[in-house]
């Protein structure tokens, strides 16, 4: 067995996605509510997170669920627009208080809060003078991070600033199907890097607020592989790794952007000082790998402006999402990793999967394929750690199903499954498995 004896063993959530309470105690409209109440279309079902697990009023059940299974860490966000309604201004006191109670809870526990700083739920009202598009995000944030910091610095101690900021940017502005719905690269690349720079404004403040603090920045990182041997797509899967992976990761440790793509993307990138992402190059004490697939790609001078396309392997085996389980991608992506960046420590932040989980007439839900999913991905991450890998810690994505954004509550990833019509838990026999994991 590689894992230590002090590895660390969680579970993770996001606001968004389970909390539901949209509009009580005086919290803030967010871009996913806008999004989910007004483009129904991009969301399945018209589904949204009005309601969700309706984890704001439950959260004592379900801290009493994770003693269950036995948990050591939990991670999740908080709903910025709880604390400060208008992103920025004056504090809503029971927004807090929700914060407050929770980390209590889990204290008592003896379960250790991860915190996100944000997962994805920008306030509205920021959104309406642009988001992250507009350089005065970078002191927004910067606002609401102390904010936080001085209430529960005292008892959190471990602080993540965004949650894989690659997809705010280029989901939300360019592809478009998470809000804004934007579909401008450029737009998107100038997100990237207002979020870069919010990160590394956050981290003074956290250091400052938070004795002991530990900071961190959760990525979505995809190894990447040639769907072919020749080199034109060993060139593009080395793109594909520059567009989605080391555009994040060169500025967070070397403090600038990767030069080949910077000349390959030039036409669309905003008119900004490239060398201002040097701000971002804190030092972090972990780096939060959150690895659910691979991408394989074949060279294609049609499809600008990366000249590559995706392709899935023939023989390749998905989850209900469609995405292909590779855990073999888990362990080389650490290993590269821990090679080119060197990071201090890694958190594998999230890690799951979605099936079509069915309670059975004895009211238990068998899930046979998400435990043989987690069972080669510990197995693929113990592999890791013995190849050199510094990693500290695991995250099952997620503690219980919930809103998967533009997929509604059709896919379900939770080691609980939630009924939400009544809104009953029940522990999935992948639940079992993992409190038995633990323990050994
Ligand atoms: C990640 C998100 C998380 C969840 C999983 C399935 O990209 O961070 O909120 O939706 O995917």
């Amino acid at each position: 067995m590689a894992f230590p004896k002090d590895f660390l063993w969680g579970a993770a959530t996001s606001s968004y996605q389970i909390e539901g309470a949209w509009n009580t105690d005086g919290r803030g409209e967010t871009v996913w509510d806008r999004f989910c109440h007004t483009v129904p279309s991009k969301v399945a079902n018209r589904d949204s997170g009005d309601v969700a697990c309706d984890h704001y009023h439950r959260y004592r059940e379900d801290v009493a669920l994770m003693c269950q299974i036995g948990l050591q860490a939990y991670r999740f966000s908080v709903a910025w627009s709880r604390v400060l309604p208008e992103g920025i201004g004056p504090v809503n006191k029971k927004g807090l208080d929700f914060y407050s109670r929770l980390v209590d809870e889990l204290l008592a526990a003896g379960i250790q809060p991860y915190l996100t700083l944000y997962h994805w739920d920008t306030p509205q009202a920021l959104q309406d003078r642009g988001g992250w598009a507009n350089p005065a995000s970078v002191q927004w944030f910067a606002e609401y991070t102390d904010v936080m910091t001085r209430y529960l610095g005292n008892r959190v101690q471990n602080w993540t600033t965004h949650n894989e900021p690659w997809i705010v940017a280029f989901v939300g502005y360019f592809y478009g199907g998470h809000p804004p719905g934007m579909t401008d690269l450029t737009t998107a690349y100038q997100v990237a890097h207002h979020l870069l720079l919010a990160h590394g404004a956050a981290a003074p403040i956290i250091r400052q607020n938070v004795p002991n603090s530990r900071l961190g920045i959760s990525l979505n990182l995809n190894p990447i592989y040639p769907g072919a041997p020749e080199t034109e797509h060993l060139s593009a899967a080395f793109r594909q790794d520059g567009f989605l992976n080391r555009w994040m990761l060169d500025p967070l440790f070397k403090g600038v952007y990767p030069a080949d793509m910077v000349s390959l993307v030039e036409p669309y990138l905003p008119p900004i000082d490239l060398t201002t992402v040097q701000s971002a190059a804190v030092p972090l004490d972990f780096l939060g790998v959150n690895y659910y697939l691979r991408n394989v790609v074949l060279h294609d001078d049609n499809e600008l402006p990366l000249r590559l396309r995706h392709i899935m392997p023939e023989d390749a085996q998905k989850t209900a999402l469609g995405w292909e389980i590779f855990p073999e991608g888990l362990t080389a992506l650490l290993v590269r990793l821990q090679q080119d960046y060197a990071p201090a420590a890694m958190y594998i932040t999230e890690n799951g999967s979605a099936f079509d989980d069915q309670v059975l007439a004895d009211g238990t839900v068998n899930d046979p394929q998400r435990i043989a999913y987690f069972e080669s991905h510990l197995a693929a991450l113990e592999q890791a750690i013995e190849q050199g890998a510094a990693v500290k810690g695991y995250f099952a994505w997620s503690l219980m199903d919930n809103f998967e954004w533009s997929h509604g509550y059709d896919k379900r990833f939770g080691l609980i499954y939630v009924d939400y019509t009544t809104q009953k838990r029940t522990l999935k026999q992948s639940a079992l498995y993992y409190r038995d994991k633990i323990r050994g």
